[in-house]
C-alpha cells in the first residue's frame, strides 16, 4: 500500500487532525448547520446503498480511469472547493493542487480560495478547475471570468447553493474574520497548536486573495463577508451571462430540485455535481445520492452527473456509480488529511481512494469503474441489466 497505514481511512485522519489543528481551524471544516443532521444523513444516506457482488470473474485488471468533458483522469475522485484553505492547513490548496495534478485528479479551486488562482493554475495544469461564487457585480463577474479563462482553468463550476452567507454557529462563537484578526481566542488556540503556529506564522496570515481586490467592507465575518461579495440567488440572466462568456465545460454545483436541473440544460450547462455543501447550507436538505437516485433520464442523458456530500470511502464513489453518478468529489476527506500530515496528507488521501476504489471493484467483480451501473443495486430487478 502507497500510504501511511498508521491512518488507513479517512475517519483515521479525521481524528488526528482534530487533535493537530487548533479548534478554530477544526470547527471551520467540520462545521455543518443548525443541528448538523443534513451532514450526518449525507453520511448514513450512503451506508443505505447495498451493491450486490458478482464473483466467478477475473478481476486482476482493473481500470479506475473516467473520462469528464473529454479529458481523461486517472481516478473518478476530485477535490471539491473549499474557501479558506490555507488557513485549515498552511499552504494546503498548493499542496492539493500538486497532489492531484501527479494523480491526474480534478481539483476545483475555491472563489474564496487563500492562494491566488493564477498560482494554482500552474501547478495544476491538467487538472485545475475554478468554482465561481457569482459576485453581485457583473463587472466583477466579468472581470473575474476574464483572469479564469486566461489563467488555462478547464472546467468552470458555478455554485448556486449560497444564496445567503450561512449562519454556522460554530463559526460565530469562534469569531472568524477576514482579513484574518488575532482575537485572543484565536491566539490561544493557535498557540496551545505549535505545528500548525509555526507553519502559518512561515506562511503569513491568510486573506481571500482572488477577490481582495473588490473588497469594499474589510474586518466582517464569515458569513456577512460572503453575503456582501456574492449574489443572493442567481438569476436564470446570470447563469446565461456566464454561458456565453464561458466556452470551455459549464458545471453547475449545488442543484437538488428536478425543475432547477431542466433550467440548467435550458441554458447549456454540461454538467452538475449534485451537491448540498456537505450539509453547510440548509439542515433539512435531502442527502445527495438520495437526490441523485431520483434524478431521471431527461436530466441524467443530458448532464454528466457528479456527486459530493459525504463520500468518504472508495465505496461511496463506486455506490455513486451505480446511482448515475460519471466520478464523486470530497471536501472535508481532504483536509483531514492536510490537518492530520500536514501537505502529504493529500497524497494519503488519493492513495486511501485510489485503494478503495481498486479493491471495491474487485470485490463486486467489475473490471472497470465505467461498466458499474444499476445492475450492481441490491435492489436491481433480476436478471441484471448489462
Ligand atoms: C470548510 C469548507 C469550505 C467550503 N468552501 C466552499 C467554497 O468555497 N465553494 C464551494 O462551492 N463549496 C465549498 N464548500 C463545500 C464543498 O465544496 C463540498 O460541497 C463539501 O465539502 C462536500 O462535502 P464533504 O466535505 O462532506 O466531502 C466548503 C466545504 C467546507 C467543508
Amino acid at each position: 500500500m502507497k500510504y501511511d497505514t498508521r491512518y488507513p481511512g479517512i475517519a483515521d485522519l479525521k481524528r488526528r487532525a482534530k487533535r493537530r489543528l487548533p479548534n478554530f481551524a477544526f470547527d471551520y471544516i467540520e462545521s455543518g448547520i443548525d443541528d448538523e443532521a443534513g451532514k450526518r444523513r449525507n453520511r448514513q444516506a450512503f451506508h443505505n446503498v447495498h451493491l450486490t457482488p458478482r464473483y466467478l470473474r477475473d478481476v486482476s485488471t482493473i481500470d479506475t480511469r473516467v473520462s469528464l468533458f473529454g479529458t481523461e483522469y486517472a481516478l473518478p475522485l476530485g477535490v471539491s472547493p473549499v474557501g479558506l484553505g490555507n488557513m485549515i492547513w498552511p499552504g494546503a490548496e498548493a499542496a492539493l493542487a500538486v497532489a492531484a495534478q501527479r494523480a491526474r485528479i480534478p481539483y476545483v479551486l475555491s472563489t474564496f480560495s487563500t492562494t491566488p488562482l493564477e498560482t494554482v493554475a500552474q501547478l495544476a495544469p491538467d487538472v485545475c478547475w475554478f468554482q465561481l461564487y457569482v459576485p453581485r457585480d457583473p463587472e466583477i463577474m466579468d472581470d473575474l471570468i476574464s483572469r479564469v479563462k486566461r489563467a488555462g482553468f478547464r472546467a468552470l463550476v458555478v455554485t448556486v447553493d449560497i444564496p445567503v452567507g450561512a449562519k454556522r454557529n460554530r463559526e460565530l462563537k469562534n469569531g472568524l474574520k477576514l482579513p484574518f484578526s488575532l482575537t485572543p481566542r484565536i491566539v490561544w488556540q493557535s498557540l496551545s497548536h505549535p505545528a500548525w503556529a509555526l507553519q502559518t506564522l512561515t506562511h503569513g496570515a491568510p486573506d481571500f486573495v482572488n477577490v481582495a481586490r473588490y473588497r469594499t467592507d474589510a474586518n466582517l465575518g464569515l458569513a456577512d463577508f460572503i453575503s456582501s461579495v456574492t449574489i443572493r440567488g442567481l438569476p436564470l440572466e446570470r447563469l446565461k451571462r456566464i454561458r456565453d462568456l464561458w466556452d470551455g465545460p459549464l458545471i453547475i454545483k449545488g442543484l437538488q430540485a428536478y425543475e432547477n436541473f431542466r433550467a440548467a440544460i435550458d441554458c447549456g450547462v454540461d454538467g452538475a455535481i449534485v451537491s448540498n455543501h456537505g450539509g453547510r447550507q440548509l439542515d433539512a436538505a435531502p442527502a445527495t445520492i438520495d437526490t441523485l437516485r431520483q434524478l431521471p433520464a431527461d436530466i441524467s442523458d443530458r448532464l454528466t452527473l457528479m456527486i459530493d456530500s459525504g463520500v468518504r470511502t472508495g465505496l461511496d464513489i463506486l455506490r455513486s456509480r451505480a446511482l448515475g453518478a460519471q466520478a464523486a468529489f470530497s471536501g472535508r476527506s481532504f483536509f483531514y488529511g492536510m490537518g492530520a500530515l500536514g501537505r502529504k496528507g493529500a497524497d494519503q488521501v488519493v492513495e486511501i481512494f485510489r485503494d478503495e476504489i481498486t479493491r471495491g471493484l474487485q470485490q463486486l467483480g467489475s473490471t472497470s469503474f465505467q461498466e458499474l451501473n444499476a445492475g450492481w443495486l441490491a435492489d436491481a430487478s433480476w436478471p441484471y441489466p448489462t
